[in-house]
């Protein structure tokens, strides 16, 4: 049975105050759900104080939004997979189409950062998605394969099977346009298939793969009842408790 997770990408959004008020909100109104998590991703400045406040709550983990490939030196203005650890972080988002971007991160980097981050005991969650130029060129789905192969297929099968996966396509990403639970379920397949041909199918029926772009409480139960969504990567819902609260609770219609 695949771990469902609904988890919150904060990006560069919260100053402290608010960042804590949400998590207090979030413990308070999220429940304890069979096989399903809730992991918020917050900025650097909360993760300390999140993993404190949500020790005694099972259900919740705690993400960074990035960290750097080499253990420790002179990298000025960056966090190392182990500082993370060594404050109880276990997961770290990876690969983001806004690191990609706008901090020039390409496959090769991102496959260093996974590696490091397993090698530090944290779990990646691995977001790739293709462009809508891309979408509209309709080849999608060899894009989204080509970033799996040139990062996190390189890695062992024990290794890789420690991975979540994002499915984010960049057209939906904080546009108010949500890709269709078809069109999610496509893609999801897509990226199963491909696990299974490179690994074998156990080890892609094992894998974890969220969605992202544009997930609201109006259309979470749609996506995650799809067979191959496990769940979602949430942007701007994530940053409100009324807003976020259903989506965790969306597995249960699902
Ligand atoms: P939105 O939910 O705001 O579209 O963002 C999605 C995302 O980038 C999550 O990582």
């Amino acid at each position: 049975m695949r771990l469902r997770i609904a988890a919150g990408n904060w990006k560069m959004n919260k100053d402290f105050n608010s960042g804590i008020e949400l998590i207090k909100a979030l413990k308070e109104g999220t429940t304890a759900q069979d096989g399903v998590h809730v992991i918020l991703g917050t900025p650097f400045i909360h993760l300390k104080d999140a993993v404190a406040m949500t020790a005694d709550v099972g259900h919740i983990d705690i993400a960074a939004q990035n960290c750097h490939q080499e253990e420790k030196g002179a990298y000025t203005g960056e966090t190392s997979a182990s500082m993370l650890h060594s404050i109880g972080i276990r997961y770290v988002i990876l690969g983001h189409s806004e690191r990609r971007q706008y901090f020039r991160e390409s496959n090769e980097l991102l496959g260093q950062k996974v590696r490091r981050a397993l090698d530090t005991g944290l779990t990646p969650i691995f977001c790739c998605g293709e462009s809508l130029n891309i979408r509209n060129e309709g080849w999608h789905a060899r894009f989204v394969k080509n970033q799996l192969e040139r990062s996190i297929f390189e890695l062992s099968e024990a290794d890789f099977k420690k991975v979540i996966i994002a499915y984010e396509p960049i057209w939906a990403i904080g546009t108010g346009v949500t890709a269709s639970p078809e069109q999610a379920q496509e893609m999801h397949l897509e990226i199963r298939n491909a696990i299974a041909e490179k690994y074998n199918q156990s080890v892609a029926d094992e894998t974890t793969i969220l969605y992202g772009g544009s997930v609201k409480p109006a259309n979470a139960v749609d996506l995650f009842s799809q067979p191959d969504v496990d769940g979602g990567l949430v942007g701007g819902a994530s940053l409100k408790a009324e807003t976020f609260i259903p989506i965790t609770n969306a597995f249960k219609q699902a």
